[in-house]
Order: C-alpha cells, then structure tokens, then sequence
C-alpha cells in the first residue's frame, strides 16, 4: 500500500501494517541472493540485527512480606524467594533501587487471625502492606512501589471478593477494593494493581482516586487475568492456598478465552488504567502480543510462580541451563511486544544486565 494512501485515511494505517509485513515475507531475495546466516555470522552483526533488548528498566520485582523483625522466611515452592520481614523488604528496595531496577511490588503474607469475612484489615493503613509502602518510600525513594489489590490474603475465604452463598459478590466487593486502594495511595503506592478481577473496578478506583486528590497515583489493571494453575506456589507463599474453598473461575478468564481478554484489557483502558498486564505470561504471549498490536498501549506481562518453580525446578534437575533460559523467557517477552515484566528473577536479572 502506498504511502500518500495512509496520509488520506489514517484509520487504513493498521491495515497498512499487516499489508507491509506480508509484503516482506513475499518480496525475500530467493537464495543465495539472501542467506539469512550472514546476519547471524558474528556477534557483531548479531548485535547489530538485533530487534529487541532486555533492560534492567523492563522489571518489576515481586516480594512477599510478612511480619516480624529479620525474618527471612524461603517458600518451599520457590526455590529462591523468600517471605521478608519489613526491615528486611526495606533493605532489599535499598538493593533493587541501585541495580536500577525501577518498581517492586509488594504480596503480604497475612496472619491467618487477621483473616475476616469482612477483610477490614485489607484497608487498614497501619496494615503490612501499607506499612512496608510508607518504610520504602522513606528509605529508597526512587524505585516506584506497586502494590496489589484484591481481597485473598485478607479473607478467610481465600477469594478476591467478597462470598455469600457460594458466590462471589461483585459489586459489593468493588467497594472494598476502593477503601484498600484508597489506603494503599495514602501510605504512598505509586501504582495500584488490581488483581481481582471485579467488572467495573478499575473505574470505581479510579475516580475515588481523582476524588481524593490522588490525581498522578497510577493504575496497572491486570486485565487479562486468566483462571491459570499457574498461580500455585504463590498462593503457599501468602498463605492462600489453605483457605481457598473451590477455584476462581467465576471471576478470571478461561484460559481458551482471547477474544474475552481483549475486551477485558480495552474496558479497563477506558475506565482509566494508565497500563496493562496479561497474566500467566509465558503461556499467553499471544494475548501480550493481541493487547500491545490493538491498543498501543503500556503492556506488561506477569511472569507467574508456576513458571519461576518450572524453570528452577528443571535447573535444579541439571535439566536446562538456569540462567539461560531465565534469560531467554523474559528476552520473549519483549519480543512479544511487552513493555516490561513482573518477575522474581529481577534482582538475578537485573545483576547480570548490570555486569
Ligand atoms: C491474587 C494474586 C494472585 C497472583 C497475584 N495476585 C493469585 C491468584 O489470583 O490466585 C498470582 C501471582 C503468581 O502466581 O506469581 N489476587
């Protein structure tokens, strides 16, 4: 399609894309007029043709905090990572901060007594969570603090919202999902994340945000969240697991669903998130690469528990190199159009990028 076409008409310019990359897989010199090698010949000209790169500013660091003082506490299925106490998380932002890595987000691990029906601790400001914001942003200012919303580690029922009959009650859990995301912006939170899944949070959210004066708080909607199995160690690491009565497949998507996930993403972005993530990553890079084509915009990816436990199981075993194919899987993250990836590899990570 011809340039002066697009000037006329830009709805046609999605169109054009798709017509430009058929026309060079068509219009490829037959070989030996092109040898797809030459470019591969040395690391020189490999780096030279390289069309994406993993950066330390691609991260976001996952941890799990509970209470306690120089708690350092392994998860059994995450061979790794730990669960920190708060003067341990502080220190680990200090380290985060000077590799450079640009956000962490915390995961509390909840006292089960704290555990209600009403989950009134989850919008308690004096709560770990909102404890461990105000420490970090005192200490190590420049890495920005992400938090997670959704009700599981506070309610006894081990679900994102609120249960009565066996059902998940949305609206009436949207309401306390606005109390905690409120909170978590009083104690500091540069970016909220809502993981759970409610129609009509994010802009519930949203606006009780503007409303309170919390106007540059932004909002990373886990949009495509799908009913993974993915999720099983992280639940053993906030103490979820034991509470969990049944599945989540009520409120996450099913993971035969890409049509679903795309109108999920395009919702939130018109109720107000600033940005998006599609969530397990690696086995819906299809989604990442669908949400980032459509919608241009901030795209993010969660690198999930049962991938990190995949990967360091198999490494474990001598099975795969480790530190390679840690390397690989977030490489392709960016090579399916992601901005960034939540991962518990980044400090790892971001010390090898760094040297
Ligand atoms: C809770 C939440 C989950 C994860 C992030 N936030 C688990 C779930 O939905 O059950 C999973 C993260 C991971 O597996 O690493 N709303």
């Amino acid at each position: 399609m011809a340039f002066s076409s697009l000037e006329k008409s830009p709805v046609t310019c999605q169109k054009f894309e798709t017509d430009r990359i058929k026309e060079i897989s068509v219009t490829q010199a037959p070989f030996p007029l092109a040898r797809h090698r030459r470019t591969r010949a040395s690391a020189a000209l490999r780096n030279l043709t390289r069309e994406v790169e993993l950066s330390v500013n691609d991260l976001i660091w996952p941890v799990f905090l509970r209470d306690g003082e120089g708690v350092c506490e392994p998860v059994a299925s995450m061979p790794g990572v730990n669960r920190l106490s708060l003067d341990l998380v502080v220190k680990a932002a200090q380290e985060a901060e000077a590799l450079g890595i640009p956000a962490i987000c915390l995961f509390p691990y909840t006292d089960p007594a704290l555990k209600t029906e009403d989950c009134a601790e989850a919008w308690n400001p004096k709560n770990l969570t909102n404890r461990a914001i105000g420490a970090i942003k005192k200490t190590a200012p420049n890495i920005a603090v992400m938090t997670d919303i959704a009700l599981d580690p506070y309610n006894i029922n081990g679900h994102d919202g609120y249960v009565r009959d066996g059902e998940i009650i949305n609206d009436e859990t949207v309401e306390a999902l606005v109390k905690m995301a409120l909170a978590q912006a009083e104690a500091g939170a540069d970016i909220l994340g809502p993981s759970d899944m409610m129609d009509g949070r994010i802009r519930a959210i949203r606006s009780a945000l503007e409303g309170a004066n919390h106007r540059n708080v932004t909002i990373m909607s886990y949009a495509a969240k799908f009913a993974s199995s993915y999720y099983g160690p992280f639940r053993d690491a906030v103490g979820a697991s034991g509470a969990l009565k049944g599945d989540k497949k009520t409120y996450q998507i099913d993971p035969a669903n890409r049509n679903e996930a795309l109108a999920c993403v395009e919702r939130d972005l018109m109720e107000g998130a600033d940005m998006v993530m599609v969530k397990p990553g690696q086995p819906y890079l299809d989604i990442a690469r669908a949400v980032k084509d459509r919608f241009g915009a901030p795209t993010y990816a969660y690198q999930v528990s049962g991938e990190y436990a995949m990967i360091e199981a198999a490494a474990a075993n001598g099975w795969i190199d480790g530190e390679k194919v840690m390397l690989e899987s977030l490489m392709c993250f960016r090579r399916a159009g992601c901005d960034g990836v939540l991962t518990y590899f980044a400090p790892r990570v971001a010390a090898i990028l760094q040297g």
